[in-house]
């Protein structure tokens, strides 16, 4: 039975992560572009994350290239037993930093074998195919053929477990026809709530939901309400926000990013936090 009952856990793959997890990709320098300013403190955060209960961390080959998944593997590798890194296929950067679309399948199995080499693993345990028909959002079109490879290398046993981001119920209805999908990547949070009926359809089948830009991304989330709210629980807007996604829904896995151990503690005390029937009413406001 996919899922879990138990409200701190949820089923990624075959393994049970906790809810709240780790986003790597403010980890590369700034545009996610080349190394990090202080790379000291990026190992601090990774590891200090893991010390702290973390087992889900998100990245990608392209952040940076290839920085964040390197500092990854310098922090943490050997890796933990239970520690689930999740990591994306479909982008490649230009010299200036661009994101472009690499959906071919020659791309697709470099990229694997580019994860494998900077992570330091046989095998990738989750891969989410990032769809780029429109950059910021999802939009219509066929991912039949890459997701066709993608299935291909995790015969080859290079991919345990695929998931899908950016991407319309179309486009995973479409895909869990070519193989199983353990998760579902999409922009998502307190104000940014497009995703609402996916996200319960998706719970109900037992499928992890894990939205990115949980705290609004690069500008990070601005509300009176949410301000409000956060000095009436003496913890910050960027707790309630995360705190918020928890009681949302079951199945969603939070990766909220930061380059800052002060962020990270922050961020770790979310669940900590009840939200009240009535603020939670204010909150949902918001949306
Ligand atoms: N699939 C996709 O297309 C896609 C797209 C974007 C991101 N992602 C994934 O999603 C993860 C999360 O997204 P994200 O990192 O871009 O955005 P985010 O988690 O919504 O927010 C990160 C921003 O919030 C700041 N921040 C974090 N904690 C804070 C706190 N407690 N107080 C104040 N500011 C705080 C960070 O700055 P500091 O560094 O200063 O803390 C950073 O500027 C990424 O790391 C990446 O793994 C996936």
């Amino acid at each position: 039975m996919p899922g879990n009952d138990k409200s701190d856990t949820y089923q990624l793959g075959n393994q049970h992560v906790s809810r709240l997890g780790y986003g790597a990709m403010q980890l590369a320098g700034p545009g996610v572009f080349g190394p990090p300013k202080e790379p000291a403190a990026a190992l601090t955060v990774l590891r200090e994350a893991v010390a702290s209960g973390v087992n889900h961390i998100d990245t990608a080959d392209f952040y940076g290239p290839h920085v964040t998944n390197r500092i990854i593997r310098e922090a943490l590798h050997p890796y933990p037993k239970g520690l689930v890194i999740v990591t994306k296929l479909g982008a490649r950067r230009g010299a200036d930093g661009s994101w472009n679309p690499a959906f071919s399948r020659e791309e697709l199995t470099q990229a694997v074998h580019d994860n494998l080499r900077n992570l330091g693993l046989d095998v990738l345990e989750v891969v989410n195919l990032r769809a780029m028909f429109d950059i910021h959002q999802p939009g219509e079109g066929s991912l039949e053929a890459p997701l066709a490879v993608l299935a291909d290398l995790q015969r080859k046993g290079l991919v345990r477990h695929v998931g899908l981001s950016n991407v319309t119920p179309k486009q995973i209805a479409d895909g869990r026809r070519i193989c199983e999908i353990v998760c579902v990547q999409n922009y998502y949070n307190l104000a940014h709530r497009a995703d609402d009926a996916l996200i319960d359809d998706l719970a109900a089948q037992g499928i992890a939901y894990v939205p990115f830009f949980p705290l609004g991304g690069f500008t990070p989330l601005q509300s009176s309400t949410l301000s409000d709210v956060a000095k009436r629980l003496e913890a910050t807007p960027m707790q309630v926000a995360l705190a918020w996604l928890l009681e949302r829904a079951p199945n969603i896995l939070l990766i909220p990013g930061t380059s800052s151990v002060a962020h990270l503690r922050e961020n770790l005390a979310a669940p900590k936090l009840a939200l009240t029937r009535q603020i939670l009413g204010d909150l949902n406001g918001i949306g």
